[in-house]
């Protein structure tokens, strides 16, 4: 009888198509903050009395971009603050096994490619952080730090725009790229599609699992809390990504059935 993470194992080993999806908790083990649950940042007003929310929104950026970009600052210092760690890598390499293991990211902290996952089967769903661009005149800034060092919000070095991240705030449709090339391939579909470290709050998170899931396909999450959705995975495995992920790689790499689909 295979435990719940051997068979997360075998699964992976014996499938071609693998759709990975993170959250905000795996990089929460390099020290970044979540948005919701413990600690989150979402689980209160901002000191000006605004649901963070209201701040983070696209129509905050045009209406008060110093108020807006007091909090992404707050999220630009923490992720530069921070480094990819071993679940990132795990991740990366787990791909670099499987050549159809496809990578679909709530996160705009960049670690995902920092950690080697390849660029043309990552889907950054929210934008990124970097590099910044005026939206006057287009023009590009890379240098995020001296940026959150400046006065904020910081402005375009040519014509004094504002700057901003190309990042997805709220009331803000998600990018176009990102959500084609998510929908071509849910519509190759997938034998496994595993979730990490995310409180699945949207639809576009919720809908490949549930998809796997009606297809027969194995799908499996790995959370220390439970979300909506693991009453309804194959596998569901408590604990931290940190953790779970490198005993992962260990099973996969131990386990000998299927290993001619490597
Ligand atoms: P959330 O903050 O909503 O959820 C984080 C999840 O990670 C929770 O379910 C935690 O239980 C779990 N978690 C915490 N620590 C963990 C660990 N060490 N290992 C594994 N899991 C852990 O983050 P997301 O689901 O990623 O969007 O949603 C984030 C999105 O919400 C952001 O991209 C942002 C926000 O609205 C936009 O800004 C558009």
């Amino acid at each position: 009888m295979l435990s719940d993470i051997e068979q997360l194992a075998r699964a992976f080993n014996c499938a071609e198509r693998v759709l990975i999806i993170t959250g905000a908790g795996l990089s929460a083990d390099s020290g970044l903050p979540t948005y919701r649950g413990v600690g989150g940042l979402y689980n209160g007003n901002t000191s000006e009395g605004l649901p963070i929310e209201a701040a983070l929104s696209g129509p905050m950026l045009q209406r008060d971009p110093a108020l807006c970009w007091k909090y992404l600052a707050e999220l630009g210092r923490a992720c530069l603050g921070a480094h990819a760690n071993a679940g990132h890598r795990v991740i990366a390499e787990l791909q670099r096994l499987k050549p159809q293991c496809w990578l679909l990211t709530q996160n705009i902290d960049g670690f995902h490619r920092a950690a080697g996952s390849p660029d043309e089967r990552l889907i950054e769903i929210h934008g990124q952080l970097a590099p910044l661009y005026c939206q006057s005149c287009g023009q590009l800034e890379h240098d995020l730090a001296a940026c959150l060092e400046a006065q904020l919000p910081p402005r375009c070095r040519q014509c004094a725009g504002v700057l901003r991240p190309p990042v997805v705030l709220f009331e803000e449709m998600l990018p176009e790229k990102a959500l084609d090339s998510l929908y071509q391939q849910i519509g190759q579909g997938f034998d496994l599609v595993l979730t990490i470290g995310t409180s699945a709050s949207f639809p576009y998170i919720v809908e490949p699992v549930l998809r796997a899931r009606a297809a027969g396909s194995f799908t499996a999450e790995i959370n220390p809390a439970r979300t909506e959705l693991s009453a309804t995975v194959d596998v569901y495995l408590p604990g931290k990504a940190l953790d779970v992920l490198p005993e992962l790689l260990g099973h996969i790499s131990g386990d000998r059935i299927c290993k001619s689909t490597l």
